[in-house]
């Protein structure tokens, strides 16, 4: 039979990795989109290199040719538009080139799309910074999009046009809209792996503290492996749709430090408020303090999703919780580490 062929736009991040891993494993011709600029990071894909189902091509979502000539060389049929200037609070210091690449550039893909083969199949990675201020208790499908950020701003313009080139179009393209969600291989400047990584180098003596922003935004925090299947499963539905991937659970970025320091046996005690609000351990050295640098000019203070739908319709439901995502952050920091 016919390998299917995937084209994965940010194959070289951490869901790229993960992704790459669950199509290998079902036998799919992976191609993969990286950039000129993609050097540290294709650490992540260095073990699929010698895979013969994993092709690795330059691209870049600004440049709609670089888009235009992949699709047309490899055919696919499924494309994963993974790729994105990925952080909230970076969007806020390049918004012209977070909206350039997160929300034309799915375009570009979308434009593609319609003009060589209208039935490949494409997935849009949307985001629960979709929501952004809400109201709602739980977010789903149903509740009304108000981002807070250039970053999610983009993303939104993305999920819309998504809709619209498959309402005008007849494309198979679907929107997921996932909540935050981590792994060992997470980028160092997200909040769970810079907590993971600081607090278990301040463990070992290797690094005297961590520095913060927002203590007190809650979060709805799964793992990338359970969320690309997810993706998958949404592709491969009988319908292009739009789907709420969530745990249901929320804990604030506090709440979370916490739960580390627990794990790792670091015994901490908080004093003081705002700003001033800082974690000192036995000998009374402090460890984990805020600094407004890493506020964002605009918050979004809450997010917790309602994954019924995708439960209902494509069967899937997360296997970690907060506690196994952290244990397996913990001892891959742990063997990293020591590396
Ligand atoms: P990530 O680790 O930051 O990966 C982003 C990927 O996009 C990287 O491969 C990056 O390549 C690539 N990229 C950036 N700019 C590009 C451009 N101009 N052209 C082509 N590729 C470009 O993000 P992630 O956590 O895997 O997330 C994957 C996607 O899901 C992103 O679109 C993100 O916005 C979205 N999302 C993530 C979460 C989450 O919690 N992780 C939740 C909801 C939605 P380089 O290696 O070259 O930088
Ligand atoms: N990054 C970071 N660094 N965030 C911090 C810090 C810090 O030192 N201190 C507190 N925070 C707070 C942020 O203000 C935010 O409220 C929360 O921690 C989570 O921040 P991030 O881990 O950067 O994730 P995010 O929620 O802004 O965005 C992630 O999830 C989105 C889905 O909701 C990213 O993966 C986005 O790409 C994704 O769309």
């Amino acid at each position: 039979m016919r390998k299917k062929k995937a084209i994965i736009f940010g194959v070289t991040g951490q869901d790229g990795y993960y992704l790459t891993e669950l199509l290998l494993k079902k036998n799919y011709l992976v191609h993969g989109v990286k950039r000129r600029s993609s050097s540290v990071p294709t650490l992540r894909i260095n073990k699929f290199l010698e895979n013969n189902n994993f092709r690795v091509h330059y691209g870049d979502l600004s440049d709609a040719q670089s888009v235009d000539n992949l699709i047309k060389l490899i055919k696919p049929d499924e494309i994963y538009n993974l790729a994105a200037q990925s952080h909230v609070g970076v969007s806020f210091f390049v918004p012209e080139y977070t909206s350039n690449v997160n929300a034309l550039g799915t375009l570009r893909i979308l434009e593609s799309i319609r003009v060589n083969n209208k039935k490949i199949k494409f997935y849009q990675a949307g985001t629960s910074e979709m929501f952004g201020k809400t109201k709602d208790k739980f977010q789903s499908e149903k509740t009304n999009f108000n981002p807070q950020s250039p970053y999610g701003a983009a993303k939104l313009f993305a999920h819309i046009v998504t809709q619209n080139y498959r309402d005008a179009y007849g494309i198979f393209a679907s929107n997921g809209i996932l909540f935050n969600h981590e792994s060992p291989i997470r980028g160092e400047n997200f909040v769970t792996k810079k907590i993971v990584s600081g607090l278990c180098k301040i463990k070992l003596g290797l690094q005297k503290d961590l520095i913060l922003g927002n203590l007190y935004a809650k979060r709805d925090w799964g793992h990338a492996k359970d969320y690309v299947e997810a993706i998958h499963k949404i592709v491969n539905y009988k319908f292009a749709d739009d789907f709420v991937i969530s745990t249901k659970k929320q804990y604030t970025i506090k709440d979370f430090a916490e739960k580390v320091c627990k794990k790792i046996d670091l015994k901490i005690k908080w004093k003081g408020k705002g700003l001033n609000e800082k974690a000192f351990d036995v000998k009374n050295r402090c460890i984990i303090r805020c600094n407004k640098i890493y506020f964002r000019p605009l918050e979004v203070d809450h997010l917790k999703g309602d994954y019924k739908k995708a439960n209902k319709l494509l069967k899937w439901k997360p296997k970690y919780n907060l506690d196994s995502l952290i244990d397996e952050m913990i001892t891959e920091e742990f063997k990293l580490i020591k590396k």
